[in-house]
């Protein structure tokens, strides 16, 4: 297969590797011929993916299980496999709760997992990232177009929006680039989060009627956009949405 994007002789380090957009991600850029590195919680899915990417890559996956919000364990995995060139980081967990049930309890589990996991495995990873190297970090739609039940979940969105712009200025001078991926519906794993309110099928339907484009997103199409941020030097300190056009939406 051609290499458009170069991403032969480069490490891809994937937190979330394991479902949806990262592991879309982790067998795209294994196809560009990047070597990869993938971790998640859950350690038999994790396997699952590597044995999915080993067979896609030229070289073995690595992997390892853990959670986004151990600081001490993201920050020996990057260690233990540095150098890397890009990181990418879709692996959180973000339960939307109904305003009446958000506590400071949840609030600060939400932000522990999306705001502070990511930010601190980047600041974490910066040491051993390649000149050029690029993070890849993951709000969401609802920072821009709220949502009923998710407003601590949109107040970490725009927080990872801000975050994107300032540590763009911080990481450039030192030769890396930051850039967030900010989706709307796309159909994932993610969705069994709120099965017991909705399921996927009725959320898929809901959004293909109103969304511009008439249907649901696709990870493989967030991995695409992500190959783009990682590969393309000029695009730093962005948060470009990949939502069907739900920001055009009355
Ligand atoms: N899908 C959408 O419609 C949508 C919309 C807006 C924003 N987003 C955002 O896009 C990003 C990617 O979402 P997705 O749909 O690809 O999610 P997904 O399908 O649920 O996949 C999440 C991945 O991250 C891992 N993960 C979850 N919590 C983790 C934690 N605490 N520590 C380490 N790994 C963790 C999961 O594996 P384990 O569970 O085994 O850890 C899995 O590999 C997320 O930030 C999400 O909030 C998604």
């Amino acid at each position: 297969m051609s290499q458009p994007f170069g991403l032969t002789g480069k490490t891809v380090v994937v937190i979330g590797g394991s479902a949806g957009m990262g592991l879309a991600t982790a067998k795209l850029v294994a196809e560009l011929g990047a070597d990869v590195v993938i971790a998640a919680r859950d350690p038999h899915r994790l396997a699952q993916a590597a044995e999915q990417i080993n067979q896609l890559s030229g070289s073995a996956v690595g992997h390892r299980a853990l959670s986004i919000e151990s600081g001490d364990a993201v920050a020996e995995f990057l260690a233990d496999y540095a150098p890397f060139d890009h990181l990418v980081l879709p692996g959180s967990t973000v339960v939307p709760v109904d305003f009446e049930h958000v506590t400071e309890a949840n609030s600060r589990e939400a932000f522990d997992s999306k705001f502070w996991g990511p930010f601190l495995a980047a600041m974490a990873a910066v040491p051993h990232m390649r000149h050029g190297g690029c993070v890849v970090m993951y709000s969401g739609v609802a920072a821009d177009r709220p949502v009923r039940g998710f407003v601590v979940g949109s107040a970490i969105n725009g927080a990872i929006n801000a975050l994107t712009r300032s540590l763009a200025l911080e990481l450039g001078t030192l030769g890396l680039r930051i850039n967030t991926i900010a989706p709307g519906a796309v159909r994932t794993p993610l969705w069994s989060n709120v099965d017991h309110l909705q399921s996927a099928d009725d959320i898929e339907a809901e959004a293909s009627a109103r969304l511009p484009v008439g249907r649901v997103g696709t990870a493989r199409e967030c991995a695409e956009l992500a190959v783009a941020l990682m590969t393309n030097g000029f695009i730093t300190g962005e948060v470009i949405g990949i939502d069907g056009g739900a920001k055009a939406m009355r």
